[in-house]
């Protein structure tokens, strides 16, 4: 399971390049090079290295703006990188650092030096891969829930996609859109804790029967809360069935108490769990769902901020 790091060097100076890449195949990893910004930009994204070291002067694209790059998308801000500079000047660090740069090492390099900082940086690679990978576990799982039944097959992600639809929308920040999709998903897992024999009950729950699924939230919560990755959907997936006037479950929150992540997806649940088909019931077409949806907001049970915007969305969207 060990396989070799792959570092990617980009630098137009070739001499510089051969160099780095003898320094670094020396010590045992792959490294593939590049000279040019935008074969850099492309190789990234076909490649995702374990860790990148860019000359900030390249023709083409600038190592500052491929950085800033690497570290605003989701598949590839968890890559290490380490900036080369030409320069010693502050506003060149600077300009570095608030690319996203993890790290710059001044040329001429101090073979020493820069082996140290590929170490470190390689190592925190490492253990963001294996939280990652016990991420996609707790995904797995929550998708094979999902398959048990034919019924809320798709759910979990058109929820998603419809959160992160409101998440943009309202101008979230990318940490709060991610924890929507992220909850989105995992939101139910808790269910996994239910009988399919309560979950999949075509009439009407007896009272216990509904206890047990009210459990699902705080299930859930516990089977999530040892991932650092997933911390920020914790909420959502504790609270999504909390309501506005404090008569949901499981704290009984209301109002602006229930985080605006868990009220978003609250309305999208609802609404995606109208809009498909039920054991006990069709879809409903979208008109009724949303007749019912402003019915239980002025019952008090809604942001009807939220709802009103998501109403503008999805009805542009579909
Ligand atoms: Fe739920």
């Amino acid at each position: 399971m060990n396989k070799k790091p792959t570092i990617l060097i980009a630098d137009d100076d070739l001499n510089a390049l051969r160099v780095l890449e003898k320094l670094i195949l020396d010590q045992g990893y792959n490294v593939v090079t590049e000279s040019n910004g935008q074969s850099t930009r492309e190789k990234i994204i076909t490649l995702k290295p374990d860790l990148v070291i860019l000359d900030n002067y390249m023709p083409g694209v600038s190592g500052n703006e491929i950085c800033r790059e690497i570290k605003s998308k989701p598949e590839t801000r968890l890559i290490p990188v380490i900036t080369l500079t030409g320069y010693t000047e502050t506003p060149e660090k600077v300009e570095a650092i608030e690319s996203g740069s993890d790290d710059f090492v001044n040329k001429p390099f101090k073979a020493i030096e820069l082996l140290t900082r590929i170490r470190s940086l390689l190592k925190v690679k490492a253990l963001n891969d294996e939280l990652d990978s016990a991420e996609g576990v707790i995904f797995a799982l929550a998708r094979a829930i999902e398959a048990k039944d034919s019924y809320t097959q798709g759910h979990t992600e058109r929820v998603s996609q419809f959160a992160l639809l409101v998440g943009h929308h309202l101008g979230l920040s990318l940490d709060d859109q991610n924890a929507l999709y992220k909850g989105g998903i995992l939101h139910d897992i808790g269910k996994i804790a239910v009988p399919d024999a309560i979950l999949n009950k075509p009439g009407r729950l007896t009272e216990e029967e509904f206890n047990i699924i009210r459990t699902h939230p705080d299930r859930g919560e516990k089977i999530c809360k040892p991932l650092n990755s997933i911390r920020s959907a914790l909420e959502i997936i504790r609270h999504h069935h909390e309501r506005m006037d404090g008569s949901g479950y499981p704290d009984r929150f209301s109002g602006e108490k229930i985080g605006l992540l868990a009220r978003i997806m609250a309305v999208v649940d609802i609404y995606d769990a109208l809009t498909s088909n039920r054991a006990y019931r069709p879809a409903l077409p979208q008109e009724k769902a949303f007749s019912i949806l402003d019915m239980e907001a002025d019952k008090g049970w809604w942001d009807k901020n939220i709802l009103s915007e998501f109403k503008k969305l999805v009805t542009v969207a579909v």
